[in-house]
């Protein structure tokens, strides 16, 4: 009764983003707690997705609860201008948690508008405007970071306002337009090809026009693309030989998803900018920062920064951050996630081995993909990007649902993003699902 009641409710007054609005992909959802959400008919889902790639402590934690409570009862808001407690002190505990030097915070809503923040910094810092961008990229949904992103999302709005953002290929090498057989090559030759491929662009558009580079450091929703070795370190140094600045988005990729606090920390490269958000506050108040290089602050200390955000440092999302730091560090999640994501490889693995319709699995951390294939020979994707989904592709999405998996699925690509709290008995438990489900498109295939 209750479940019918704010369903239908909900679904008469909300407009629903990403969605045609007849028929919407709603759950209903009363109450959730640790890897687990219900609904008030007491059907329970394994969150394999931590709601939207970002409840990286789990749900319903107290500490955080109560640290956001004692936010609200003894300062709920305060101006962008105005210095707090609770300002103070995250400033300082980000800055321990990112290399020395990049120690200057911009606070956002979100993670949309870190990226757009980012950009106008590095242009106005730079004194140049374009900005290049992966095609396999999102970075997020307003105008300036959706003219950012590379990904099918991108096209529906063209042309787009914000002129100057070039895209280029992503080192991806189960779909290499470089490497079309697939043919298993040396990482770092991989790598440079993909720097070459780069170079080329960043000579083609005139290194004194191009700002900066900005990337998924692990991409996220287009399917876990960890950077093969030497690439990371080589783009690096082409930025710095170019005098072009490295952004890295770490919005979904950060506070350890992939068992360090940033995933730039596994290759060893110190960025110019990061952006952020999502695991910041796992989810528990809306909040991005942008952390940049002190000479880059520093270079607005006589010049105007043209930008801002009423809800810029909202004392109650800064306390939700720094208490979920503090939930990290506790509860040793990076070390969680480096352990639970040995478990997930594993049975990442034993999946491909088993199912036909398994094309590739990837994953760093607890930050997995498995690509479903029609066929491994041809590498076709089942259920092809930006259409609707194939019979045996909803198959798989309807089967997880009904059995109680909360997962995310890039049209053929699943992804594995739980809470870092999992343990290797609930991955086991969400696996098992996965494996009937797979079962079911290897009989169709
Ligand atoms: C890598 C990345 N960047 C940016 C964004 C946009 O963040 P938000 O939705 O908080 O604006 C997302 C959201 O999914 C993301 O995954």
């Amino acid at each position: 009764m209750e479940t019918d009641d704010f369903l239908a409710r909900s679904l008469k007054h909300n407009f629903w983003t990403w969605s045609a609005q007849r028929n919407p992909d709603v759950i209903p959802v009363e109450k959730a707690d640790g890897v687990y959400f219900w609904e008030p008919s007491g059907k329970r889902y394994l969150d394999f997705n931590s709601m939207v790639m970002c409840v990286n402590i789990g749900h319903g934690n107290r500490t955080v609860q109560e640290a956001m409570i004692r936010q609200i009862r003894e300062l709920t808001f305060a101006g962008p201008h105005m210095a707090t407690k609770v300002r103070a002190e995250l400033g300082e505990k980000l800055a321990t948690l990112l290399p020395t030097g990049l120690d200057r915070f911009l606070y956002t809503l979100g993670g949309s508008e870190a990226n757009e923040n980012a950009i106008k910094l590095a242009r106005d810092y730079r004194g140049k405007f374009k900005i290049l961008t992966r095609y396999r990229s999102y970075h997020g949904a307003t105008m300036g970071s959706m003219a950012l992103s590379g990904d099918y999302r991108r096209l529906h709005w063209e042309p787009l306002t914000m002129p100057g953002v070039v895209h280029f290929e992503d080192p991806y090498p189960y779909r290499s337009p470089f490497f079309p057989d697939g043919q298993a090559v040396d990482e770092q030759y991989f790598s440079q090809v993909y720097l070459d491929h780069l170079e080329d662009i960043i000579r083609g558009e005139g290194p004194e026009t191009i700002a900066a580079v900005l990337i998924e450091t692990v991409t996220g929703t287009n399917g876990i693309l960890v950077p093969p070795q030497g690439y990371l370190k080589g783009l690096r140094a082409l930025c710095d030989h170019y005098g072009i600045l490295l952004i890295t988005d770490e919005v979904m990729a950060g506070f350890g998803r992939t068992g360090r606090w940033f995933a730039f920390q596994n290759w060893d490269i110190v960025p110019d900018i990061v952006t952020m958000a999502k695991g910041l506050t796992s989810g528990y108040a809306p909040l991005g920062a942008v952390a940049m290089k002190s000479e880059i602050a520093d270079s607005f200390n006589d010049k105007m920064y043209f930008g801002g955000l009423t809800y810029n440092g909202h004392p109650v999302s800064l306390a939700a951050a720094l208490a979920n730091i503090e939930v990290i560090e506790q509860e040793g999640l990076l070390e969680n996630t480096q352990k639970r994501g040995e478990t997930l490889k594993n049975l990442l693995a034993e999946m491909k081995a088993k199912h036909i319709c398994v094309g590739d699995v990837r994953s760093i951390g607890l930050f997995g993909a498995i690509e479903l294939v029609r066929d491994r020979q041809t590498r076709e994707p089942l259920t092809p990007t930006a259409q609707p989904l194939t019979a045996t592709m909803k198959k798989v999405k309807d089967y997880l649902r009904a059995h109680g998996l909360y997962i995310n699925n890039t049209f053929h690509i699943l992804l594995i993003i739980p809470p870092l709290i999992i343990t290797d008995e609930q991955l086991r438990e969400g696996f098992a699902i996965i494996d009937e489900a797979l079962t079911l498109a290897d009989a169709d295939l």
